[in-house]
């Protein structure tokens, strides 16, 4: 038996992007990436790289799944095989001592490394109150140039990492950590010569602590317009920056009903100094599905408060959706005649900031803000296309009482009828949802075509049971914040279940929610490779349908419990059910 840790942390260490673009090559598409399928022969690329969700799928011949599942079918490997090859590339050692298994990640411990980065944390911020005229500059920089009192600078921990090649390493061998553990804490870097020095030299530190209040990571930065901007710890086994925000650990324990999202350390630094300890920020990538679940779990609401730059902005239009998709209320404010929110703080000060929050827009208010200010409305012709725009992203709010606001809005700011918006609302919903349900029927008519159902052989026997089953059993995968309700109000059971197979995939649900601490719940150790290509199919079609993805599960779940009561065997096929449910809640029938 694998345990878990060995699984996990595999799955963990796996890029899906870097192991999978070995074998295939592969071309941005939006934010997935896509390529010619290795497991059957295409002129056109249908096979798929979801690195938001670390897994793959080929919409040619149905073979999916996550890391392990790739390298199971690639290299013909049986799972534990697979395992075992995915832990020597990653450099994880599995022991094997009788009963037990345990992970060595390169020759350091998980408790060594944590020790390590506060050991490192301290070391880095008695030097910001060393004597040294470099640290002098160092704390200037912060007293001075950015205005952080002496009590936010001890609050944040923050430090600086001398102007030398080896003083880190000498302090830290002194503290008994070898020069390779160092060099696996990112903190000494190793040459080809086999020489070692200090990965961080000359810049005032961050570190980034986890919600346990562990040092896991730290971000350096330069104090001048010198580049890199920044050096940051790489992903460690005690930290992925995909999964980590900075100042959660302050900012959930504030009891504020909402959480601030910030770009920079040093917005974040300066919302707390000014009171709006409630604010955190991501660590130098655009927002993870991961840290919008991570945040779902302290708070309902959401403000996104990047840089006022086109970067910025698209940023936020992108953190809109992700925090959108797991549920979140989720607002924009921006920052007027200032670069970031640091710099507005700065200027115009807590009450000023105060101000901005209560001008916070929603998505929709957000929406139509960036449409209206790229057309001048007093043209007729640049009013219709704004118009025609509005009336596109009115047509994807799902709840019809809502887009009546928006109607009502868009009306009077371009002095239409209301009544003309709403009817073009609607034709447009219902060409969506036609076409929607077209292609949909077209590719599953395509695949029945294609091969028996060996899968799930009961398919053909309900293909609206069935269906119906697979957007349940989609959602549940896809949203693991919805399955609480769903098992402990006990919403939908077993026995709800009319075929075998997704009756296991639902089983394997119970477990990923029990989520058992002993044994791997990985996909790969409860399914063949080709039912985990199923249950990755029944995913990824599910994804980025809805931003009200509670609603429609279990919406979802009521139409299979109906279907089951009937038993009606109408031929309707699988996501007709999810789009004619869709419409139907928009047209409040
Ligand atoms: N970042 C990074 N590497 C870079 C640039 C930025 O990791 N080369 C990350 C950092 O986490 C940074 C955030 O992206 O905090 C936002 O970047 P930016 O606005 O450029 O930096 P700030 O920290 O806001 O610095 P400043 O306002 O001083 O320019
Ligand atoms: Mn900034």
């Amino acid at each position: 038996m694998i345990s878990k840790e060995t699984v996990d942390e595999v799955l963990l260490r796996t890029d899906v992007e870097s192991l999978i673009g070995g074998y295939v090559s592969l071309k941005r598409a939006g934010s997935n990436l896509k390529g010619l399928c290795p497991f059957h022969s295409e002129k056109t690329p249908s096979f798929t790289v979801y690195p938001a969700d670390n897994s793959f799928y080929c919409f040619g011949c149905g073979v999916g799944g996550n890391t392990i599942t790739f390298i199971r079918q690639i290299e013909h490997l049986d799972y534990p095989d697979a395992v075992e090859f995915l832990a020597k590339r990653a450099g994880i050692t599995v022991i094997r001592d009788g009963e037990n298994e345990y992970v060595r990640t390169g020759s350091i411990s998980k408790e060594r490394l944590l020790k390590m980065n506060v050991d490192a944390a301290k070391f880095f911020h008695a030097m910001l109150f060393g004597t040294h005229p470099k640290a002098k500059a160092a704390l200037e920089y912060f007293t001075v140039t950015r205005g952080l009192s002496i009590a936010t600078i001890k609050h944040f921990g923050l430090g600086y990492a001398p102007d030398s090649y080896d003083s880190m390493m000498k302090y830290m061998l002194s503290k008994g950590y070898t020069r390779d553990e160092l060099v696996e804490g990112f903190f000494a870097v190793k040459t080809e010569k086999g020489t070692y020095f200090d990965n961080f030299r000359n810049r005032v530190m961050f570190p980034i602590i986890d919600v346990s209040g562990n040092v896991i990571a730290f971000g350096g930065r330069v104090m001048d317009d010198s580049k890199p901007k920044y050096r940051n710890t790489m992903d460690t086994p005690v930290f992925k920056k995909s999964r980590n925000l900075f100042a959660l650990n302050f900012a959930r324990t504030t009891g504020a009903e909402s959480l601030i999202l910030c770009e920079g350390y040093m917005d974040v630094i300066a919302l707390h100094a000014a009171g709006f300890t409630n604010a955190v920020a991501t660590l130098g990538t655009a927002i993870t599905a991961e840290q919008a679940r991570l945040m779902s779990r302290y708070t309902k609401k959401v403000i996104i408060c990047y840089d006022a730059d086109e970067a910025g902005q698209k940023a936020a239009q992108r953190a809109l959706k992700m925090l959108g998709e797991v549920g979140l209320d989720v607002s924009v404010i921006r920052v007027p005649g200032a670069k970031d929110p640091d710099e507005y703080i700065r200027a115009y000060g807590k009450d000023g900031f105060a101000r901005v929050i209560t001008e916070s827009k929603s998505k929709f208010e957000y929406n139509m803000d960036t449409i209206l200010s790229k057309y001048n409305i007093e043209v007729p012709q640049e009013r219709i296309n704004a118009l025609t725009e509005l009336v596109n992203l009115i047509s994807d709010v799902y709840s019809r009482a809502e887009q009546d606001v928006y109607i009502q809005a868009v009306a009077k700011k371009l002095n239409v009828e209301p009544q003309s918006l709403r009817a073009d609302v609607d034709k447009l919903a219902r060409k969506k949802a036609g076409a929607f349900r077209k292609n949909e029927s077209e590719k599953t008519r395509r695949e029945a075509a294609g091969y028996a159902d060996r899968v799930n052989p009961d398919y053909a026997r309900a293909p609206a049971i069935a269906g119906k089953e697979e957007n349940v059993l989609g959602l549940l995968l896809l949203y693991p914040e919805h399955r609480k309700k769903v098992f402990a109000e006990g919403l939908v059971s077993e026995s709800d279940f009319f075929t075998d197979f997704n009756r296991r995939v639902f089983e394997y649900v119970r477990v990923l929610y029990n989520d058992n601490e002993a044994d791997s719940t990985d996909v790969n150790s409860y399914f063949t490779p080709e039912e985990v290509g199923r249950i990755t199919k029944m995913k990824i079609r599910r994804m980025n349908l809805t931003d009200n993805s509670e609603t429609v599960l279990l919406e979802s779940i009521e139409l299979l419990k109906d279907a089951v009561k009937k038993r009606e065997t109408e031929s309707v096929s699988t996501l007709d059910d999810l789009a004619n449910l869709i419409l139907k809640l928009q047209n409040n029938e």
